[in-house]
């Protein structure tokens, strides 16, 4: 009885939050503040019969519940040339990351406060080789606490700037380690607990590329703001004085909005040859899932997932990534012209980067057919489950194992070097339930199966965050490398920050 309540509370909620205007979604979490809702209550959630809660404004988009607050992306009218992040490589073996606080000028005469690594906004795409020890001089300039965070790094637990390794305002520390992964598009932020949503919002998330010798003699375009462009993809809301006011748009499902940044630039385009150009997607959002097309509707290729290459490149015409995910994509502008009109669009063709080719620009390269020899064993395919992991909730109320996050309990430990199979289950809830992007720390995984089934082709990769849909399993074959604490949570930044997290600990 009280939960049939409950529920009428929420739907109240949900008109409500529907109906009001895009930054006052704060009135959305105290409605739906229900924190001494009972055990017995939260579990009555799931069995309950919501066919007929196909309301207005209750569908889903995006993978989400658009009750949260379904703000449709902008346009790029592509008036401005992408910002490239600077390529920065180790110098005698360092590499200087500084976290700090900045103005940027991303509207025209505004300045936004920001912050980014070693500049104003956002940060360097840092380049290393398989094999290279390198160390990472970090520091902190903000005036709060933070944590470098290595996302998708093999690397030792002490190293990888997990919520245990705050670094106070002024405090500088060396991560040193050996590169031991193949090529792949990795990248880095902070992930200080109650703080990561707010610090990467605001413009802590930098790239990290590691080459190796396959990756030099595979024949892809790998010249840097050339013919291999990074794209970080982040929506995001300012307010009237065009500022980030984190705490105003804050959602507890994840924080989105309207307003597309592609490397922080807004309304951009990119110029690109009448050739194969290489496209690192990353997405760096909060909380919004993109699935990237071309608005030309013809398809392009895969290469990479999050952690290596596929096998082969794979033919695709869309492509949808979860926060924390990336892909590599080829997509061959040579039978374009200078009139074409070429863009990336998301699945509802809201368009995300505007191309321009540039005719004087050509080069031809023969892409090599056979790019990894990634494989699913079958030893590891016949292992049995030993960690099973569900996922549940929304808003305030997620929970890893009936489990919020607690930096004093180790959730679980696995020996170094063994393999383990873990099992995540994404249980619906009464409204459905949405897709949460599984992210393991310090290794990368093989995805063994989707509800029993072998995944597809595009997700047969290396990779470290996974998109799990409602009522999903997903097997994973998980081994690590190095010893240590590491986290896996959802990578929606919120839900993470609300609980959805937990702690391995690699002995
Ligand atoms: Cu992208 Cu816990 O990290
Ligand atoms: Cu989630």
């Amino acid at each position: 009885m009280k939960s049939k309540l409950w529920i009428t509370a929420l739907i109240a909620s949900a008109v409500i939050a529907t109906g009001c205007s895009a930054n006052n979604t704060n009135s959305e979490s105290e409605e739906m503040d229900h924190s001494n809702m009972s055990e017995e209550e939260m579990k009555n959630m799931e069995g309950m019969d919501h066919s007929n809660m196909d309301m207005e404004g209750m569908d889903m988009e995006n993978g989400h519940a658009s009750h949260t607050n379904p703000l449709e992306l902008n346009n790029s009218t592509g008036e401005n040339e992408l910002a490239l992040p600077p390529l920065v490589e180790a110098k005698d073996g360092v590499v200087d990351i500084t976290a700090q606080q900045g103005k940027t000028e991303i509207f025209e005469g505004v300045q936004t406060d920001t912050y980014g690594y070693n500049g104003s906004f956002l940060g360097p795409v840092i380049r290393v080789s398989e094999g290279e020890t390198v160390t990472f001089r970090t520091k902190n300039d903000l005036l709060e606490p933070t944590t470098f965070h290595w996302h998708g790094v093999d690397i030792p637990g002490e190293g990888d700037g997990g919520p245990h390794q705050l670094l106070q305002p002024g405090a500088s520390e060396d991560v040193k380690f050996t590169v031991s992964q193949g090529a792949s598009t990795l990248w880095f932020h902070p992930h200080p607990e109650g703080s990561t949503a707010e610090q990467v919002y605001k413009g802590l998330a930098g790239l990290i590329y590691v080459e190796d010798e396959n990756s030099k003699s595979l024949g892809l375009p790998d010249e840097y703001g050339v013919n291999d462009f990074p794209l970080v993809f982040q929506d995001r809301q300012f307010n009237e004085d065009k500022q980030f006011d984190y705490q105003a748009v804050r959602n507890e499902d994840g924080t989105i909005g309207d307003t597309m940044l592609v490397n922080g630039t807004l309304n951009p385009k990119l110029t690109v040859g009448k050739e194969k150009v290489r496209l690192r997607l990353l997405n760096g959002s909060n909380a919004r899932n993109y699935t990237f097309k071309l608005n030309t509707g013809d398809s392009f290729q895969q290469i990479a997932t999050d952690g290596g290459f596929l096998n082969e490149p794979t033919e695709m015409s869309e492509i949808t990534l979860t926060p924390g995910e990336r892909a590599e994509i080829i997509v061959d502008f040579s039978k374009y012209d200078a009139s074409s009109d070429v863009a990336l669009v998301n699945e509802a063709d809201s368009i995300l980067l505007p191309f321009k080719i540039d005719e004087q620009k050509t080069n031809t390269v023969a892409i090599s057919e056979t790019l990894n020899d990634y494989v699913v064993t079958e030893e590891e395919k016949n292992l049995s489950v030993t960690k099973k992991l569900e996922l549940f909730g929304m808003g305030e109320m997620v929970y890893i194992n009936d489990k919020q996050f607690d930096i004093n309990r180790i959730d679980f430990t696995q020996k170094q070097g063994e393999t383990e199979i873990w099992e995540i289950y994404n249980k619906p809830d009464m409204m459905g339930g949405m897709t949460h992007p599984f992210h393991i720390h310090g290794t990368q995984f093989k995805i063994v199966s989707i509800d029993g089934k072998e995944p597809p082709v595009e997700l047969q990769g290396w990779k470290d965050t996974v998109a799990i849909e409602p009522d999903q399993k997903v097997k994973l074959a998980v081994k690590f490398n190095n010893k240590g604490i590491y986290m896996f949570h959802c990578h929606v930044l919120e839900h993470e920050e609300n609980g959805m997290m937990g702690q391995v600990e690699v002995l």
